[in-house]
């Protein structure tokens, strides 16, 4: 009689906050036992030498969502979760993208009926509000919080997607009556769109001048914005996919102030720079993002923000769009111009050894920072912990185990997403993830992916914790309540 279903014997096991040499014991997904000498299992992984660190969670990709200039990503939800379980990511929280006019509990059932059948490790769903009609705001906002879904992003740039001041601010007082997490895409749209339209004008087409058309003060105003209408609200918002000094700097000036303002930041801004987008010919699409990538200054200070805990999250931002793909990024035809290109690069795969190679095998992040800023932050920031994001007893089995003196080169032949290109083509990392573990099923192993689709399920989010906290008035009117402060 076996003790376990599973043991993972004999590893360095590493979480956030711990670190031990010892065995793992699962039973039923779970995480039963863990210590030295543990019984046997029915199976055994030999995990000696190598490093056992919770699964990924990555908290910010796009998956069978169409762009706002009308391109689906390249992956579905099959590939995409086979991408990332085989890059040690062992749950996504992608979005389900309310487009102006569509019920938003349409949307969510129309994404649920695209993820069920095809996912190969668990998920979430964030919300992007775009049409925040009173139905919206008064009903489906709020129940949808109710049945786990409590966090939404919002944009303040693409013409498609972006809410006016007013709008974000009515979605603020939902998020603190109802209790979600607001994630911004903080860029002033219309200075984009002032500059694109001269640069355009100038006859400058090519796909660096996107970066020309969003520099840094583009997403320093509206971040600063954001976090103002924020505070108003009195609400916590998370600035995603931060690009460099200025919006850095408005996030520890609130944080000096005790406002509850989380942050985000993405490989593409560690590794990229706006020189990616000036490579021959069309290339520099392969790089293009919003905000897009800025130069090795602001990557150094990235990486400072990263060790000072300016940020909670680095996620990847996968939006992946083939290069040499009449329905990928030149859908609107070989000569499109950079405001035609779609926006967004893949990396879901490789989030996790980049971040590892780079930052701890480099000095520049402890393990602990690494798994808290890939794993456990984002499960705790978005209610998922602790059934994700931590190795402990009565937790999912979601485990990634690591050989951390394998060298890769990133390819894109070596990657498992149904893309055609990787911005980190070339890029050499020692470490990579060569086991994962999806609530105690293998689904993969020394280079074999093993998984069913639909394997993987659906996790309501709890109320993210952030919202606990206390009250940080700034007017004698309670806007959200409607009444003056006692
Ligand atoms: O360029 C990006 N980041 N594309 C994906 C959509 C978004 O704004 O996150
Ligand atoms: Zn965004
Ligand atoms: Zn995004």
């Amino acid at each position: 009689m076996t003790e376990f279903d599973l043991v993972i014997r004999n590893g360095h096991v590493a979480t956030s906050d711990s670190e031990f040499d010892g065995d793992i014991g699962i039973t039923d997904g779970k995480i039963a036992a863990m210590g030295e000498g543990l019984g046997e299992g029915a199976g055994e992984i030999d995990a000696a030498g190598r490093l056992v660190m919770p699964g990924g969670v990555d908290s910010h990709c796009h998956v069978e969502q169409i762009s706002s200039n009308g391109v689906w990503t390249a992956d579905d939800w099959f590939t995409a979760t086979r991408s990332a379980a085989c890059g040690g990511t062992t749950t996504i929280i992608p979005f389900a993208c309310q487009h102006r006019g569509q019920s938003l509990r349409d949307v969510v059932r129309s994404y649920h009926d695209l993820a069920g059948p095809k996912a190969v490790i668990d998920y979430a769903f964030h919300l992007i509000v775009s049409d925040p009609t009173a139905q919206v705001l008064g009903q489906e906002l709020p129940a949808l919080i109710k049945d786990g879904y409590t966090s939404f992003k919002i944009y303040l740039t693409y013409d498609a997607l972006m809410l006016t001041d007013r709008q974000f601010l009515d979605v603020l007082a939902v998020a603190r009556r109802d209790g979600a997490m607001v994630m911004v895409h903080a860029e002033n749209n219309d200075m984009i769109a002032w500059m694109a339209e001269r640069l355009l004008q100038a006859g400058l087409r090519a796909p660096k001048f996107h970066a020309v058309a969003r520099p840094m003060l583009v997403e320093r105003e509206a971040t600063h914005r954001s976090i103002a209408l924020a505070e108003l609200v009195d609400v916590p918002i998370l600035i995603v996919h931060v690009s460099g000094a200025e919006a850095i700097e408005q996030i520890r000036w609130a944080r000096d102030r005790g406002l509850k303002v989380y942050g985000e930041t993405c490989p593409q801004y560690l590794f990229l720079t706006e020189d990616d987008l000036d490579r021959p010919g069309r290339e520099g699409a392969k790089h293009m993002c919003s905000p897009p990538p800025r130069d090795a200054a602001n990557q150094d200070i990235v990486w400072k923000a990263l060790q000072d805990g300016v940020f909670e999250v680095v996620s990847s931002d996968h939006a992946p769009y083939r290069f040499d793909d009449p329905e990928g990024k030149f859908k609107a035809g070989p000569d499109a111009h950079f405001k035609q290109i779609a926006n967004g690069v893949p990396g879901l795969e490789v989030r996790l050894p980049l971040l590892y190679s780079e930052g701890v095998r480099k000095g520049r992040l402890s393990l602990k920072q690494f798994i808290a800023l890939t794993a456990t932050n984002a499960a705790k920031l978005y209610g998922l912990y602790p059934r994700k994001g931590d190795i402990a007893v009565g937790s999912d089995a979601d485990i990634a185990i690591w050989d951390t003196e394998r060298k890769v080169t990133i390819s894109q032949s070596l990657l498992h997403d149904n893309m055609d290109y990787t911005p980190y083509e070339g890029i050499d990392v020692t470490g990579w993830p060569i086991t994962t573990l999806s609530r105690g099923r293998v689904v993969w192993r020394d280079g074999v992916f093993d998984a069913k689709p639909g394997s993987g399920v659906f996790y309501r989010c709890d109320t993210p914790p952030a919202l606990d906290a206390p009250p940080r008035p700034v007017t004698a009117f309670d806007p959200v309540e409607g009444r003056l402060r006692p």
